[in-house]
């Protein structure tokens, strides 16, 4: 086991994995990580689909062209998850309000099935073991990829997690100084433009350098693009059509 620090501090993500099977055990540290998960009320709004049938990640490969999902050893897709709860109030006949229509209440389905993606993820890093989140398990093929898994109404995919034995060890990327990220009391804007050129330059020096493939990438511009792409995705009429039909 790595130490907490290492864990947390040398992470950095893994999309090459040997074909090795990952021990049961492992797995199920790795599952008793995401069951104790801190959720919203304790509601535990969350599922996971852990996936190592060859041909399910071949056909999500197929719709999402990530790589990782059919070379990972598990592919995990979190879920935000009303089902469970509704099934169980109609048997209970528990009158049940439409939390799942409210922004709210998709905002906690995304918190809880995150953390719980979090926590798989530092449980997996800590057993040695190699992670890389796949958010396009999300937004290439919504609906695709739900029928696929048979995800019931009142779910759905949040982002995928890959996990499998490391065959790379891609160099840190540099992350933005403390100074940028945490506010002390306060948001603090002064400096904070300056900050990020520095940042912005070191991102283009570690893209020109870096072991393996190198670009020429800046920060901004390059962030800003994934952003101009993802303009098309249309999550809302997605996630309206798993059942969150958001109304206030
Ligand atoms: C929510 C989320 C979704 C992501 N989706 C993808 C993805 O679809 N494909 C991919 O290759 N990496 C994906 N990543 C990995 C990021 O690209 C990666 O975390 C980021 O570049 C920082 O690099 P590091 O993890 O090595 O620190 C995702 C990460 C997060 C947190």
């Amino acid at each position: 086991m790595k130490t907490v620090k290492d864990t947390l501090l040398q992470r950095r993500s893994i999309r090459r994995y040997e074909r090795e099977d990952i021990p049961a055990e492992t797995m199920d540290f790795i599952y008793e990580a995401i069951r104790n998960t801190p959720t919203s009320y304790n509601g535990q709004q969350f599922s996971v689909i852990d996936i190592t049938d060859q041909t399910i990640k071949e056909k999500i490969y197929e719709l999402t062209s990530q790589k990782q999902i059919k070379t990972c050893r598990h592919f995990l897709v979190f879920c935000a998850d009303y089902y469970k709860i509704k099934q169980l109030a109609d048997s209970k006949d528990i009158d049940f309000p439409h939390f799942e229509k409210t922004l709210d209440g998709v905002i906690v389905g995304i918190v809880d099935a995150t953390l719980a993606m979090m926590s798989a993820l530092t449980a997996a890093e800590s057993a040695g073991l190699g992670t890389c989140c796949i958010g396009y398990t999300r937004t290439a093929a919504p609906e695709a990829v739900s029928r696929l898994l048979s995800l019931p109404q009142g779910t759905f995919i949040v982002c995928g997690l890959a996990i499998g034995v490391p065959r790379e060890m891609p160099d840190l990327k540099p992350k933005q100084p403390v100074g940028t990220v945490i506010h002390r009391n306060v948001y603090k804007t002064e400096g904070l433009v300056e900050s990020l050129m520095k940042y912005d330059l070191e991102i283009e020096n570690y893209n020109r350098t870096r072991s393996g493939e190198k670009t020429s990438n800046d920060w901004a511009s390059h962030i800003i693009d994934y952003y101009r792409a993802a303009m098309d995705y249309k999550m809302l009429d997605a996630i309206r059509r798993r059942g969150f039909d958001v109304e206030s």
